[in-house]
């Protein structure tokens, strides 16, 4: 094995801020399966949210966060969020970072769903995520491996002790680390209509789980309300920073969709909106946001007025089609406040992970945040040797050598569509159960205890993220109440007996299936 020191795998924002908290103390090795600009967070249009404005306070970040989330969050872990995040921030920004700011040059603090107050800082507009990684690649002095993908974490005596990568041209590389940190972002790119970039298929998540981590509140998948519709097809993000602005949800024939819905109207939770439009949707209409209110759009959202352009959409009638897309995983692998999982030797963090912060439904722009307050803790914790905490440590079993299926690309669209249709921002018992009986077919426990170096890299990844969607699928079965963006027609109440009941999900629960056969 090769010696690499740490270990990143991926390279958004939530892996350079680790990176960015390692240098110059540990060798850093970055592994991403395409290139820097293929993460969801260089994609990220919305902002950051902080408690920076004179006339807020974390107290209010922290009350919006809880209630966005159905009060599922964690919340010591969301005051760590709130009370850290400004603190990151202003570090940054005294060393150079540049977010928007008004002709007198005082910080702009924009309005999103479900914040009280005006909090979210953007740099470039709408370029928020391009604009923090590029201030971040001009920091990090990491060695970054592009197109070089992760295929499994090696584990030994129940520690992760390295990787092994996988190159396009098909060399396996195995790589001895001193703690590995999964980076990966979430699976919203596992259904059809997404604003993901095509990375965040969840293969980090499954990787975890085959390694013996635990992972937990899978079933939250958020859905952005407005993604530009054409043809039926979700083509690219609106943000909401542009209903933030005075952009309206319409129906057709010019109805505001919002009124009477929520008090917050056009500004609702996501959930909320985007439940709003798939009704409208489903009785056959069409939903438009009128952004006829909107002063100076295209210098405000350069890269939405691009997209509208690439897509013949003609910004001077005013109304964009609008349909809502997969968006944001709120679970993840499970860590503490320092990243670190039920695998000693494996941190993850950002989407990736599971801390708890976003509870049932994210709060708009606490990812990049998130990101930055736990990659920050993460390097910490381990300049600083933070222990293991026993509560943490799982017996991993070790895999063996069966070598699983190969599953072939209808099959990965398939996987797609099926999600889409049957764990989308509707669901019910019936069409839970079809997703998680089909799923069931490709032998997943093969998959996870087999030999996969055979495979090529995109077998792989689609392994990978067969596991990822039916960790979906199965938690949203299980889990029987609707709560933030978990909506179960069978059952479309929340049930206090699930308040704060997380689904914790092990690779154990196969070696139960299979002694139970
Ligand atoms: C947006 O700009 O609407 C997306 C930002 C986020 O998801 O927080």
């Amino acid at each position: 094995m090769k010696e690499a020191g740490i270990i990143i795998v991926g390279s958004g924002l939530a892996a350079l801020t680790a990176a960015y908290g390692l240098q110059r103390q540990r060798n850093v090795t970055i592994f991403t399966k395409k290139g820097l600009t293929d993460s969801n967070s260089w994609r990220a249009q919305g902002g950051v949210a902080a408690a920076l404005a004179e006339a807020d306070d974390w107290h209010a970040h922290l009350r919006d966060t809880m209630a966005a989330g159905r009060f599922h969050n964690d919340e010591r872990m969301v005051e760590l969020l709130v009370r850290e995040g400004p603190q990151r921030l202003q570090a940054w920004i005294s060393a150079g970072l540049e977010f928007d700011r008004d002709e007198s040059g005082r910080l702009c603090f924009g309005l999103e769903g479900g914040h009280s107050r005006r909090r979210i800082l953007h740099a470039g507009g709408d370029r928020t995520g391009r604009a923090l990684v590029e201030f971040l690649r001009r920091q990090v002095d990491a060695r970054i491996a592009e197109g070089e993908q992760v295929i499994d974490l090696v584990i030994e005596n129940g520690r992760c002790v390295g990787v092994k990568t996988k190159r396009s041209d098909g060399v396996v590389s195995a790589w001895a680390a001193e703690a590995v940190i999964v980076a990966t972002g979430g699976c919203a790119g596992l259904y059809a209509l997404t604003s993901n970039a095509p990375t965040a298929v969840g293969d980090g998540i499954a990787m975890a789980y085959r390694a013996g981590a635990a992972v937990a509140d899978m079933e939250f998948v958020q859905f952005h309300p407005t993604m530009l519709a054409v043809d039926g097809k979700a083509v690219g993000l609106i943000s909401e920073a542009v209903r933030g602005e005075g952009a309206v949800l319409e129906t057709e024939d010019g109805r505001r969709l919002m009124e009477g819905v929520h008090p917050l109207g056009d500004l609702a939770p996501r959930d909320v909106v985007a439940r709003a439009i798939a009704a409208e949707l489903d009785r056959g209409g069409r939903v438009v946001l009128n952004i006829a209110a909107v002063s100076n759009f295209r210098r405000r959202f350069p890269t939405i007025a691009a997209l509208c352009d690439a897509h013949g959409v003609r910004l001077e009638d005013g109304r964009l089609p609008v349909v809502p897309g997969a968006h944001f995983l709120m679970g993840g692998i499970v860590v503490n406040e320092w990243g670190q999982t039920t695998v000693p030797g494996l941190y993850a963090v950002g989407e990736a992970a599971c801390t708890g912060v976003h509870g049932a439904n994210r709060l708009a722009s606490n990812s990049l945040l998130e990101a930055i307050v736990f990659g920050n803790r993460v390097a910490q914790a381990i300049r600083r040797g933070i222990a293991w905490p026993e509560a943490m440590r799982q017996a991993v079993r070790r895999p063996d050598c069966r070598r699983p299926f190969a599953p072939s690309l209808p099959e990965r669209t398939r996987l797609c569509e099926r999600l889409s249709t049957e764990v989308g921002i509707v669901r019910d018992g019936e069409r839970l159960r079809a997703a998680v009986g089909w799923l069931e077919q490709f032998s997943l426990s093969d998959w996870l205890d087999g030999d996969i170096e055979p495979l090529t890299a995109e077998q792989i990844e689609t392994g990978y993220m067969l596991i990822a969607g039916w960790l979906v699928a199965s938690s949203a079965l299980r889990r029987r109440e609707s709560r933030g963006i978990h909506y179960r027609s069978d059952v479309p109440y929340e049930d206090r007996a699930w308040q704060g009941r997380r689904l914790v999900r092990t690779r154990e629960e196969w070696a139960w299936q299979a002694a139970g056969r």
